[in-house]
């Protein structure tokens, strides 16, 4: 599929298919192609949660406004911003920094220098830490999405939510925050999708 056919394709669907299931084979296949988002030195600062039990999601729903496709959708993802992603020590970041040294790009003696760097862009407040975990972790949900939808399944992204209250019920460490659920699926059978909603105009977005 043509990815202009993708960007009108990709809908915030409100009704799944309750009997259809996205497999793990599927979401695995989604999830390792959009993680090729693009994300601040490549760190990455994003972990998943996917919840198919349907107690768990009935759990979700009620912190979430009572909103009916998360229960509908088979799989419901919990996208987790990870505002401890530029650290010392994070997993991630480690990763990150030994592939740095195997491609050449940094020396081995150069990591305080780099953790120097990430500290000082992301790190040096709560808000730039809180911002730095959620651009990133936004530009993988909106990758996820668009990878969903060239694999013929509809998502539902969601902030309608009690982010602490989900954070508590789900046993979500402080570290992270929660930008947003995104439900997965297929459109329910018999449900026609309202015309794609109004956007702003070139004009509109573009500011003197
Ligand atoms: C971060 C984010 C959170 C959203 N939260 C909700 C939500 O909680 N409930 C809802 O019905 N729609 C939610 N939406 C869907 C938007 O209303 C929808 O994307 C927008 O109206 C544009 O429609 P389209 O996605 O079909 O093009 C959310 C969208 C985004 C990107």
């Amino acid at each position: 599929m043509d990815f202009k056919d993708i960007l009108e394709k990709r809908r915030a669907v409100n009704h799944f298919d309750p009997d259809r299931d996205v497999d793990e084979t599927l979401l695995r296949a989604v999830v390792e192609s959009a993680v090729k988002a693009p994300s601040s030195y490549n760190l990455q600062p994003w972990k998943l949660k996917a919840l198919r039990d349907p107690g768990q999601k009935a759990e979700l729903r009620k912190l979430a406004f009572d909103q009916p496709k998360v229960t509908e959708a088979p799989v419901v993802l919990m996208v987790l911003a990870d505002r401890d992603g530029w650290k010392d020590g994070n997993a991630t970041l480690e990763s990150v920094f030994k592939d740095f040294v195997a491609a050449g790009k940094m020396q081995p003696d150069q990591k305080d220098w780099f953790l120097g760097v990430t500290q000082g862009l992301y790190g040096r407040d709560d808000e730039a830490a809180q911002a730095f975990a959620n651009k990133n972790a936004g530009l993988f949900a909106m990758s996820f999405m668009y990878t969903a939808s060239s694999h013929g399944l509809e998502t539902h992204p969601m902030d309608g939510f009690d982010h602490d209250g989900v954070k508590q019920a789900f046993g979500i460490p402080d570290n992270y925050w929660v930008p947003m659920l995104i439900a997965v699926g297929y459109l329910k059978p018999g449900v026609t999708l309202h015309p794609k909603p109004w956007r702003q105009s070139y004009e509109d977005m573009m500011l003197d």
